[in-house]
């Protein structure tokens, strides 16, 4: 076991051998502000994208590159903030919201005795990947700067801080869109809110920075243009996709980020064996495993904390909400939901239905229209259906209820609340009354 006073000492050591070299940092999540133009009752960075809260991409990023440790400065709305984001990080508060300047330097105290880099990422940012924080981090190591700037370049630079340079290339500055000139405004290079410091140089410049008159707060991007007055290397590292730089501020950045994030998730599916016949009116959230060959079908919407297994066929036009499992085989056809329930290898399930809160053992049959009335006004009930039992059409199941292995239930019969259908009988009628055994072969 090694102390952990002496980790950073240990990574370091890597970082000499070679082994993961950049691996000596850890990361400040600018998560405190207010996020007035979403107009929004939620705090910002809890606002979802295909299903995940915006910061838990941020997360991903420095859980992924190991970070040795993560701060999150929370402030509007921190209980929330907090509750969402869980262990696993230190939580910083900034209590009065003087600007991501100030927010870094929350973080003074806690990082007083660390040698390293320091990276910071800002909260909104969902599309931003691992590859690109990664060769960031890999740049600033390299070239031994005090400071190192993601940059990209965007078509429509509006409302982000614009890179100005040296007529020969270098950083000049950052300029906030408020301050900058009409040339600056011009320039379509930005700052992508994601920036790598050495951890003995941040927090001596940060406190030379001054309050922005026009704005009231202090602005990490100064930090820039303090660090070259000293004499000190600021570099940059432009990021070739534009759009990984996307700030979440306003709901059309959110609509944005979720067209793009929607985009990766379909190929990731795609790429690993799933036939999307449509992908632009498929929807998959964040965190759906799909096995190979399986089919989904045009207007699919899939909600996180699905899995699906191999050959399955999906829609057309089939809703699986969270927390549903289906095994391999399993066809769910057109007009379909399918919630909190957990389904067999080789179920069908073909035409307009609803199951929710259930069990569906291997080979069942669900007919056209069956309803799980898994929902009583108060609580959510459970529905179990056995191995190959058959539901005809339209029949509806009142939760809690049991249908056995290789029932059947006729079409159009209510099974009322409470009651359990025994293995191989058929029950029929309003309220469905078993009525006699099955003969196998002969219904
Ligand atoms: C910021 C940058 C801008 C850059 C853009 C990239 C500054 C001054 N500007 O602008 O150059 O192009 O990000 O997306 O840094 N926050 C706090 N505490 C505060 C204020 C903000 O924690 O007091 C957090 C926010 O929650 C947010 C992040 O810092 O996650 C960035 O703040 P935001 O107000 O969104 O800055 P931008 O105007 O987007
Ligand atoms: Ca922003």
């Amino acid at each position: 076991m090694v102390a952990p006073e002496n980790l950073d000492l240990v990574v370091q050591v890597r970082v000499l051998t070679g082994q993961f070299y950049m691996s000596n940092f850890r990361s400040i999540i600018l998560a405190a502000g207010r996020g007035t133009r979403m107009k929004s009752e939620v705090p910002k960075v809890l606002h979802k994208v295909c299903g995940k809260p915006v910061i838990d991409y941020v997360l991903d990023i420095t859980r992924n590159l190991r970070s040795l440790k993560t701060y999150v400065v929370v402030g509007h709305g921190s209980q929330k903030v907090k509750d969402a984001v869980g262990d696993g990080v230190q939580f910083v508060r900034q209590d009065r919201l003087l600007g991501t300047a100030d927010a870094v330097n929350r973080c003074a105290a806690y990082l007083k005795g660390y040698k390293g880099t320091i990276l910071v990422l800002c909260g909104d940012t969902p599309v931003l990947s691992k590859d690109i924080v990664a060769s960031l981090l890999r740049q600033h190591v390299r070239s031994k700067a005090s400071a190192t700037v993601l940059t990209a370049h965007m078509d429509n630079p509006q409302g982000y801080g614009r890179i100005v340079r040296f007529d020969q290339g270098p950083i000049r500055a950052i300029r906030e869109q408020k301050d900058a000139s009409d040339n600056e405004v011009k320039i379509k290079e930005i700052n992508a809110g994601a920036y790598c410091f050495n951890s003995k140089e941040i927090f001596e410049i940060l406190k030379k920075v001054r309050l922005n008159s026009g704005k009231k707060e202090f602005y990490l991007t100064d930090v820039i243009e303090l660090l070259l007055a000293q004499g000190k290397k600021v570099a940059t590292f432009t990021a070739r996709d534009g759009s990984a730089a996307l700030g979440v501020n306003t709901r059309e950045d959110l609509a944005q980020a979720q067209a793009i994030i929607r985009q990766r998730i379909l190929s990731k599916h795609m790429l690993s064996g799933v036939t999307v016949i449509d992908p632009l009116t498929t929807f998959i959230e964040a965190g759906v495993i799909i096995g190979r060959d399986t089919v989904i079908y045009p207007m699919t919407i899939i909600h996180s904390d699905v899995r699906i297994g191999k050959n399955c066929s999906i829609g057309p036009m089939a809703r699986l909400r969270p927390g549903t499992r289906i095994s391999d085989g399993v066809e769910i056809g057109n007009f379909t939901e399918v919630s909190r329930t957990t389904i067999g290898p080789g179920v069908f399930q073909k035409h307009f239905s609803f199951l929710g809160d259930a069990t569906v053992g291997q080979g069942a049959n669900i007919g056209a229209g069956v309803v799980t009335a898994n929902f009583d006004g108060v609580n959510k009930n459970k529905t179990s259906i056995g191995p190959r039992a058959f539901i005809g059409s339209d029949a509806i199941l009142v939760a809690p209820n049991k249908i056995g292995a290789g029932a059947i239930v006729g079409a159009g019969s209510v099974v009322a609340k409470g009651k359990n259908i025994p293995a191989g009988m058929l029950a029929v009628g309003v309220p469905a009354r078993v009525i006699k055994k099955i003969n196998k072969g002969k219904k």
